[in-house]
């Protein structure tokens, strides 16, 4: 499909009223909590109408960004219960051989009631949880809260699995390659611990966070940039994460310089938006909103404001007429005979989806936040 007729017949984008695209992303996200905290990946996607840890703590902090904190609190309140319920499983991963998988595990989404689904979902993830803790230590600074005695049970059950998995082969952001241990996986590891380590002075975790980046950087291609996964040299756009939101590298570090080096020369596309990675096929592997409002918070973060709008003006330009964001566009796709396959299988492209509206809000924030702002 090409660009001009996604946007007129399949989006309708040219005919699009103006719509306050901020507004819109707030009352989606606050749309798709439930009375008890959860968050929807996408109200209406059959495989995503569960919670996961990763794109709720993400739609969490942009609330928290937008002076929400109420509703973020409450998710962080869903995610510890779901934490405690499930207890036994984190206490008997922590038998786990080192470097193994374990047998019980916590699953990486849940239904929105907090109970596990019993299907075949590759729930072996862990950069959900230190994505968690990171977002949950950003909410406490925030709010200046305390956080309840629940809470901090949950932050040492977390670390404690955390630092007793860190090197076991799991499923990645993207829930691929079981078999592989994910330097985005690890970069959401440390930017949890590290966040917890400061805000606790919880020694231990600095120290585990400290073992992780080094051996990210024992890890680094032979051309100095961070790999996708242990054993390859092709980068993925997750990779970003190393600095944002992580904070592992600097983003004028120069292995992070070369990762984004080479991120732009084999994933973004002819109109600015970012795929996952070459060979993805995913709905025929087109630009995810979510990566590209993240790739404008590193051009940001480096001083180029001028590609951070116009990555944020790519995000808005896919917006449905009724202000809703996909989670992928279906041009300019990495294999064009894999998009009706996956249409076929599990409908449209997911949309609205939760954690698009997230990242756009953030990227948002952080150019209003800017102090030469002009949007
Ligand atoms: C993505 C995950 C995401 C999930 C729900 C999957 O297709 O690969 O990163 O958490 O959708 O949005």
């Amino acid at each position: 499909m090409d660009i001009d007729r996604y946007h007129v017949q399949i989006r309708g984008y040219k005919m699009q009223p103006p719509i306050d695209l901020v507004e819109r992303s707030l009352s989606i996200l606050r749309a798709g909590q439930t009375s008890t905290g959860a968050f929807v990946a996408c109200p209406s996607f059959p495989a995503y109408q569960y919670c996961w840890f990763r794109d709720a703590t993400f739609i969490a902090h942009a609330l928290d960004l937008w002076d929400d904190h109420s509703r973020a609190q409450r998710f962080y309140d869903w995610a510890v219960r779901v934490v405690l319920d499930n207890r036994a499983a984190v206490q008997s991963a922590l038998a786990t051989t080192i470097g193994a998988i374990p047998r019980t595990y916590l699953h990486t989404r849940y239904r929105l009631d907090g109970s596990p689904s019993e299907d075949d979902w590759p729930n072996f993830q862990l950069d959900g949880f230190g994505t968690f803790l990171w977002g949950l230590v950003s909410h406490l600074r925030m709010t200046g809260e305390e956080p309840p005695e629940d809470w901090l049970v949950a932050v040492q059950l977390l670390t404690s699995y955390l630092a007793h998995l860190w090197q076991s082969p799991s499923f990645d952001c993207w829930e691929e390659h079981p078999d592989k241990i994910h330097i985005s996986t690890l970069c959401a590891l440390y930017g949890g611990l590290v966040g917890v380590a400061r805000h606790f002075y919880w020694g231990h975790c600095q120290r585990t966070a400290d073992l992780i980046r080094t051996f990210v950087l024992q890890h680094v291609s032979p051309v100095g940039h961070l790999p996708k996964f242990i054993g390859t040299n092709v980068v993925d756009a997750s990779l970003l994460w190393a600095s944002i939101p992580f904070g592992m590298l600097d983003p004028s570090d120069p292995v992070m310089i070369r990762t984004v080096m080479r991120i732009e020369a084999d994933l973004i596309g002819p109109h600015g938006g970012v795929h996952r990675y070459a060979t993805d096929s995913y709905y025929g592997g087109g630009a995810w909103l979510l990566l590209t409002a993240l790739f404008g918070e590193y051009l940001l973060a480096r001083g180029d404001r001028a590609r951070a709008i116009s990555a944020l003006e790519w995000i808005e330009q896919q917006a449905s007429p009724m202000g809703e964001l996909p989670e992928q566009v279906p041009y300019d796709l990495n294999d064009p005979t894999m998009y009706e396959p996956w249409v076929k299988r599990w409908g449209p492209i997911a949309c609205p989806l939760l954690w698009s509206h997230a990242a756009y809000l953030q990227l948002k924030h952080a150019l209003s936040d800017h102090p030469d702002s002009t949007r």
